[in-house]
């Protein structure tokens, strides 16, 4: 079982990106496009990256009505994209019409964010009324339960997550962690984080790494700490 490091390009021009990516090298052969970069860029860095030999997961994140959800998904897997995510709570008719539009999903893998890994139980009470002492690891198995019944690749969840995760679906639903941080590390704007051996213990599929990585003076060097830890 391997786990496998995405770097998060979240910076604000295709140049940082790609010089990040070039900085990497070799040591990374996985990039995440968020809304950042998406929005400044446009697909033509998706394009960039791609052309270097490395593959792209587009994460915007999609929540909406499932026609719109469809288009968009279809829109990111043309583009070839290996990974997308929509959101778990945009139901299961949203997330059937993802997988719709995702086509092949051996080509590109749908993901469904069950809780964001920057919410807490009191915020998550708090937006969707529920009670303050919610357990936040039911929801995440809950959502997790609705987007498998829907087709999806795999879920995106917490390190403290995914092991209830993968206890429950196996293989038959991949786990991709973000709000990975080294041990000590700053926890910035995440609430529920997790060590890269963490995640990798818990079974994670995937791991996503974003200012751990770009906001290390030597950014190779983060990279190697961190597969070292897997
Ligand atoms: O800098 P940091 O490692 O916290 O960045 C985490 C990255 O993972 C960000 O790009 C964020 O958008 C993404 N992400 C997340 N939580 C999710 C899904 C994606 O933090 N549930």
């Amino acid at each position: 079982m391997t786990t496998t490091p995405i770097v998060a390009l979240d910076v604000s021009t295709s140049k940082a990106a790609l010089d990040l990516v070039d900085d990497l090298g070799e040591a990374c052969r996985f990039f995440k496009v968020g809304a950042e970069l998406f929005t400044a860029s446009g697909p033509s860095v998706i394009r960039e990256v791609q052309a270097r030999g490395a593959e792209v997961f587009l994460d915007l994140k999609y929540h909406d009505i499932p026609n719109t959800v469809a288009g968009g998904v279809r829109a990111a897997a043309a583009l070839g994209v290996r990974l997308v995510t929509v959101h778990a709570v945009g139901g299961p008719a949203m997330l059937r019409a993802a997988v719709d539009g995702a086509g092949d999903q051996g080509r590109c893998g749908v993901l469904a964010v069950t809780i964001l890994t920057s919410l807490g139980a009191a915020e998550v009470a708090s937006s969707w009324r529920r009670d303050p002492g919610l357990c936040i690891e039911d929801e995440v198995i809950r959502l997790a339960e609705i987007a498998k019944e829907a087709g999806v690749f795999g879920v995106v969840c917490s390190g403290k997550d995914a092991g209830s995760v993968k206890q429950r679906f196996g293989s038959s639903l991949a786990v991709l962690v973000p709000g990975v941080r080294s041990e000590g590390g700053a926890m910035h704007d995440q609430a529920r984080v997790s060590t890269p051996a963490e995640a990798a213990a818990a079974g994670a599929d995937y791991i996503v790494v974003g200012r751990a990585i770009t906001g290390a003076p030597d950014r190779r060097a983060a990279l190697r700490q961190i597969r070292q830890q897997l």
